[in-house]
């Protein structure tokens, strides 16, 4: 018996779902479900904006962790850090890649001298650090490229793609590159179950609904607005539409005359692209719990 095309394709679809598969149709669709709507803080984990990329974040436990902590040159680092003996203690060092306004050699110098951290980097990365500061205590065997994790006293710590490039200028904005391999972004799931996206410097990409929005699902993300040198606001906002976290902090804005001054205009985006997503828009030196 001859069945129709409307038959034929109801079969398919319910062969699909049989498979398993239906989901996959759901994650690249047009109305994606919050994975985190409606969630509530916790109110257990400090985030501190550093001003740019850098943010410092305190683990339930009490772990202190650094990503990307650009200080001495930072036009935005709160006055206190200027002072690297502020911080008081540091666990843990976590870098995305190369660029100066991340990791900044002199920097990362002055923390491992006072504070002996834990370093997590993507592979060249790491070994860049190694070359230059023998005692770093670079985690080299336990995480260094994008598709794992680690966990770090409780905190699961995944590594991600990110879309940009790493060459390091070490010192300032001039002189020549180096090679430093990948440019990646963090998950972090710390002891109470909540999810902290970080994405490090990036475009608007793919991964952001396939492998964060439906493996990851994080209850909050962070994510560069400032546009030349990453997404910008729009991308910015549309990047939530396929996260779909309950939270986002704008970051990498408002540093230096080039970049995006405000987060305004990704405020505005958000409503239209992922309104279920609250924006958290920090200023520098001023933690919140989430
Ligand atoms: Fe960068």
């Amino acid at each position: 018996m001859e069945c129709t095309r409307k038959e034929f394709l109801a079969a398919l679809a319910a062969g699909f779902a049989s498979l398993g598969l239906a989901g996959i149709s759901s994650a690249a669709g047009t109305t994606p479900v919050p994975a985190t709507a409606g969630k509530k803080r916790i109110k257990e984990i400090q985030v501190e904006w550093l001003g740019h990329g850098s943010f410092k974040f305190v683990s339930r436990g009490g772990k202190v962790i650094l990503l990307d902590p650009w200080i001495s040159t930072n036009p935005k680092t709160p006055s206190r850090y200027r002072s690297f003996e502020h911080f008081g203690k540091v666990d843990l060092l976590l870098f995305t890649h190369g660029h100066v306004d991340h990791f900044m050699l002199p920097d990362v110098k002055k923390l491992v001298a006072l504070y002996d951290p834990d370093i997590i980097a993507p592979w060249e990365l790491d070994f860049f650090i190694k070359s230059e500061i023998p005692q770093a205590r670079c985690m080299t065997f336990q995480l260094a490229n994008v598709g794992a994790t680690y966990n770090y006293h409780g905190i699961d710590i995944s590594m991600v793609n990110a879309v940009h490039s790493s060459g390091a200028q070490l010192t300032g904005f001039t002189g020549t590159n180096k090679y430093m391999g990948r440019p990646v972004g963090y998950v972090l799931t710390f002891e109470n179950s909540l999810t902290i996206y970080h994405s490090g410097d990036t475009a608007l990409m793919s991964d952001m609904q396939l492998v964060i929005g439906d493996y990851y699902k994080p209850d909050l993300a962070i994510l560069p607005i400032g546009n030349v040198f990453t997404m910008g606001p729009r991308e910015a906002a549309y990047a939530c539409k396929m996260i779909r976290p309950s939270f986002v902090i704008p970051e990498h804005y408002g540093t230096f005359p080039a970049l995006e001054q405000t987060a305004d205009s990704f405020v505005k985006y958000l409503k239209t692209s992922s309104p279920q997503t609250q924006p958290l828009v920090m200023t520098p030196g001023k933690p919140i719990l989430v």
